[in-house]
């Protein structure tokens, strides 16, 4: 395998949105879009990280923080590349970067019915958390960067 692991960059928005499609467990909604994605690695700098391989994306993980909390999102690797170490790396590469903002609490985000993710992050060492519920609202907006 010939696997390297790099940041993201804004440049990497249609290659990872195609990735990300093919990966069941991965729900993309129509606020991602191409201005989002640019803004939110401006707001993150150097914190996202995926895995490419012959000039292909094969593993990827957005992290991200608010300067009290820090959260990992869409953490994928091709079903071709799994079990062999890389989302370890993705997330290894992406909790460094979030320590070194002196982010201690981190949050993996995973839809609930996504059974193999959750039984990941356990065998990582993460645990669930009971006593939240996680609750949202979309709103209109009064200023664009789209
Ligand atoms: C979950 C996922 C990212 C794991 O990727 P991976 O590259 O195969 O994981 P790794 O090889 O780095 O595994 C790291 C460790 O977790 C274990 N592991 C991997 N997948 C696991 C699973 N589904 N259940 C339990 N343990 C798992 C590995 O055995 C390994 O253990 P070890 O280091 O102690 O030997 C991948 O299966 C995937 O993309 N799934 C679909 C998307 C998804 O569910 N993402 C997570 C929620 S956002």
């Amino acid at each position: 395998m010939n696997a390297v692991v790099r940041e993201v960059s804004p440049d990497d928005y249609e290659a990872l949105v195609a990735f990300w499609a093919k990966i069941d467990g991965i729900e993309l909604d129509s606020t991602e879009t191409q201005e989002r994605f640019q803004f939110f690695l401006m707001r993150n700098k150097g914190k996202s990280f995926l895995v490419i391989e012959n000039g292909e994306i094969v593993g990827a993980c957005l992290a991200s923080h608010n300067g009290r909390r820090g959260f990992l999102n869409h953490l994928a690797v091709a079903p071709t590349h799994r079990r062999k170490g890389l989302a370890r790396k993705l997330v290894d590469s992406c909790l460094q970067k979030l320590q070194s903002d002196g982010i201690r609490k981190i949050y993996a985000v995973l839809l609930k019915d996504n059974t193999e993710g959750q039984a990941f992050w356990k065998h990582m060492g993460w645990s669930q958390h009971h006593e939240y519920l996680m609750m949202s609202i979309e709103k209109d907006i009064t200023r664009s960067i789209d």
